[in-house]
């Protein structure tokens, strides 16, 4: 089973970059978690341009969402809101003929920020991504370590039921 991973942060030191390097050190024997590492590098979405030629830079993302089982986002929530940045990812995804249907699960870093992580499910259900709520993890992480062993459980235990649900037929 292979997933991608999609951090909203592009900070160097990022928390949730940082629980999803620890998602995949702890992901278990024929699960693969990719990080995908282009999402700075993303022009700024323009319908005009997605429907004349798309840049490469959009084909590759596009290309490792395709290609994965499920999909793993930890975003950070910026005044209330995604970050821009992600924003525009997520705006480039809209138009993916085979993004409806992708499994998506969710790890918020901060669970006293609540207005990001919504906006999340309001924008992927539109978007008609395949939530896996029982797979979501909430680990505050600000002063901690992802390699703590209760925030490494957290992870384990989440990742665990989100390769089940990639496995299954879903829909659910
Ligand atoms: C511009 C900016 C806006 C922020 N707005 C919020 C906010 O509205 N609510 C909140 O809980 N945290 C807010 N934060 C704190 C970030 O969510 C927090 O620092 C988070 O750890 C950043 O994610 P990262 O460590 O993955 O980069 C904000 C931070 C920045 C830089």
């Amino acid at each position: 089973m292979h997933l991608l991973a999609l951090s909203g942060s592009l900070r160097a030191g990022s928390l949730n970059t940082g629980a999803l390097r620890a998602l995949q050190k702890l992901a278990p024997e024929g699960v693969a978690v990719a990080l995908y590492d282009g999402i700075g590098a993303l022009p700024h979405f323009n319908h005009d341009v997605e429907m004349s030629a798309l840049p490469e830079s959009v084909v590759e993302l596009r290309r490792q969402v395709a290609a994965a089982d499920g999909v793993v986002i930890a975003c950070p929530e910026y005044a209330h809101g995604i970050p821009g940045s992600f924003k525009n990812a997520l705006d480039w995804l809209v138009g993916m003929p085979d993004f409806p249907g992708k499994p998506v699960m969710l790890i918020n870093t901060s669970p006293r920020a609540s207005h990001a992580q919504a906006a999340l499910r309001e924008v992927l259900t539109t978007m008609s991504a395949r939530l896996v709520p029982e797979a979501d993890v909430a680990v505050e992480l600000r002063n901690r370590s992802a390699d703590e062993p209760e925030i490494a459980q957290a992870l384990r235990t989440g990742l665990a039921a989100f390769v089940e649900a990639c496995g299954s037929e879903g829909h659910s």
